[in-house]
């Protein structure tokens, strides 16, 4: 799919705004605060069903009572996004819904400036961003993880009681190792999959010899039975502390480069390749997996990098629909 134009209604600072897309390349460009971003964050919301940086109430321009996107392809399809100020409407086909069906999702490599600091940012930003990649990957995932966190919130709201016995619980470990697992089993197999490209590609930006591996840090090691047990062992810590200690919700992703932690051995320049890696595998992941060529959103990250790896990303990504914000323009 090609976007042919997207149109943007009191979304954030734009009362009214229209980006006519290019099949190839399309720039964004102007100063900081202006609104590049959020019509990046639009055409993410018509094609994924959600923000990757806020919710709706945010979105919304301050004094207005509804925001609108208008996600216009070539094929003449056009997906359509209204809030109301309480609650979000897609119309696609005039067929209205209150959530993004799978069939009507569209995948989309986005790249922002702080994907730049993945490796040294927190383990809650680096699971954010592997699980909103393999909810792209594998619709399931998402609704897996979705299932465990509910799970996950209902179990710390009940370890507040205070008097609870083991039994209380009981439901809710099941619950959590069954789902658990699920998430866990897909994070392995995807991270799999990825290093099994991740060098290769690394190599043929770097021009070099390093090798880049990305581990999946757990405390899951075993099946469901061994996941419950280890809840129910932890159980009296939990209640005491007031929280569930034990699951995938702690689980991390490290990066390696020629063996040790990339955060620290690796340099900012080889850091970049890394990531730039990260994002063509991504996308050629993306692509094989769900047959269609995702599009690519580029956020104030050109300017970033040097020439040789701005020509990378130029190359890899000739076949896709590039939609680029800068600041400042590019040759
Ligand atoms: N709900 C809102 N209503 C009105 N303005 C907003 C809202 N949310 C953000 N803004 C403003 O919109 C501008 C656009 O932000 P952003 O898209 O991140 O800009 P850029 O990427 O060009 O730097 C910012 O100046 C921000 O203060
Ligand atoms: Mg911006």
């Amino acid at each position: 799919m090609i976007i042919k134009t997207v149109k943007l209604t009191n979304f954030r600072n734009h009362s009214e705004y229209v980006l006519e897309c290019k099949d190839s390349t399309s720039l964004i460009l102007g100063e900081n605060g202006c609104g590049k971003t959020s019509v990046l964050e639009a055409i993410y919301i018509a094609t994924r069903g959600k923000s990757f940086r806020a919710v709706d109430a945010d979105i919304l321009k301050r004094g207005e009572e509804f925001y609108r996107v208008e996600v216009e392809y070539i094929s003449g399809e056009k997906a359509v996004v209204a809030y109301d100020g309480e609650s979000k409407t897609f119309l696609i086909d005039d067929k209205k819904t209150k959530r993004l069906s799978k069939k009507n999702k569209y995948p989309v490599v986005l790249f922002l400036p702080s994907d730049l600091n993945l490796m040294s940012s927190s383990p809650t930003s680096r699971r954010d961003y592997f699980d909103r990649v393999f909810g792209q990957f594998d619709a399931m995932y998402g609704v897996s993880l979705s299932k465990y966190e509910k799970a996950l919130k209902q179990r710390n709201e009940l370890l507040k009681k205070e008097y609870l016995k083991p039994d209380e619980v009981f439901y809710w470990n099941l619950l959590l190792a069954k789902y658990g697992m699920e998430v866990v089993l897909k994070r392995k197999a995807f991270i799999d999959e990825i290093n099994e490209k991740l060098t290769d590609v690394y190599q043929s930006i770097a021009e070099n010899e390093d090798t880049v591996q990305i581990e999946l840090e757990t405390m899951v090691d075993g099946d469901e039975n061994g996941y419950i047990k280890a809840l129910e062992s932890d159980f009296e810590r939990d209640r005491i502390l007031g929280h569930t200690r034990f699951g995938v919700h702690k689980d991390d992703f490290i990066f390696k480069f020629n063996g040790k932690v990339a955060n620290g051995s690796a340099s900012r320049g080889e850091v970049r390749s890394i990531i730039l890696a990260l994002k063509f595998i991504e996308a050629e992941m993306l692509k094989k997996k769900l047959g269609q060529n995702p599009i690519v959103l580029l956020d104030d990250v050109f300017s970033e990098l040097d020439e040789t790896r701005r020509r990378c990303l130029v190359k890899n990504f000739r076949d896709n629909q590039v939609i680029i914000t800068s600041v400042e323009s590019i040759e």
